[in-house]
């Protein structure tokens, strides 16, 4: 169901990782265990025909295809988080209409920076399921989410991270099962200064959102389908969503379609 191909899992030369380490971490991702890295990582790919790596490093886990690297980091979430508990609002919690006690499946997960503003939002009441197609990222993404202290880490707990494609979860959840449903898919044009998303784009899952499963998640969701593009991008009209005003500056904006409408 993940898009695991083409993985494997390694570790840099000066990490503690034991083989056994390795081994359950490359059984979480569905990837093949490489030799501890004593050369460029580009080569090892090359050898063992595989586009991307799950790195271990004395810093943790790393996404890299031996050019570009993805690690977790909390960024944004960290930053928007403080904002909101100093009183201000965040576009996405009011596109998506977020209150205490709410549901949200965010069916595109990626470095889980909206999942965990939005499992703030919803308090220790709420939940968060985050859907990732891309099975490497989505166990990155898992194991830094642990760990953290604080009201940032308590967010970060309240996310369940699933390593799924939405096109095969959507159609088989009941009707009604969340409040809320999100999709963020890589733009169509890329916002190429956006540091959290540029190193992602070349392993992350880049195909457009499927009308079907817009539909599905009108049926899946109780209350608002959300979709986040870039500012005047065709897809909102595309797919039917009405774009919130707002943030008449950003190169971000979103769009909103009431379940049941
Ligand atoms: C733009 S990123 C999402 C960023 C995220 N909102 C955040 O705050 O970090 C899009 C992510 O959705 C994933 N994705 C794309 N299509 C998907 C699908 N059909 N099912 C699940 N995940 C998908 C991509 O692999 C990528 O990691």
């Amino acid at each position: 169901m993940s898009q695991n191909g083409g993985w494997i899992v390694t570790a840099s030369r000066d990490c503690r990782v034991t083989r056994e380490e390795l081994a359950v971490l490359a059984r979480e991702v569905g990837a093949v265990v490489a030799p501890r890295l004593e050369r460029p990582l580009a080569s090892v790919l090359a050898e063992f025909g595989a586009r991307f790596a799950l790195v271990v490093q004395k810093r943790g886990l790393v996404a890299s295809d031996g050019r570009d690297s993805v690690f977790f980091h909390p960024g944004m979430a960290h930053v928007r988080i403080k904002q909101m508990a100093a009183g201000e609002t965040d576009r996405m919690v009011e596109a998506m209409g977020l209150r205490p006690g709410m549901t949200v499946l965010d069916c595109t997960l990626g470095l889980g920076s909206d999942a965990v503003v939005a499992a703030h939002a919803v308090g220790p009441e709420g939940r968060v399921t985050g859907l990732e197609a891309v099975g490497p990222l989505a166990v990155l993404v898992r194991r830094g989410l642990a760990g953290y202290p604080g009201r940032l880490g308590a967010a970060m707990g309240r996310v369940d991270v699933v390593a799924a494609d939405h096109g095969a979860v959507l159609p088989r959840l009941p009707a009604g099962s969340y409040d809320v449903v999100y999709f963020d898919p890589m733009f169509r044009r890329p916002v190429f200064h956006s540091p959290g998303i540029a190193p992602l784009r070349g392993l992350a899952l880049g195909a457009p959102l499927a009308r079907e499963s817009v539909v599905e998640a009108l049926r899946v969701a109780r209350f608002r389908v959300v979709l986040k593009e870039r500012r005047g991008s065709p897809e909102f009209g595309r797919l039917g969503f009405t774009v919130v005003e707002g943030g008449r500056y950003s190169l971000v904006a979103f769009g909103k379609r009431e379940a049941g409408a």
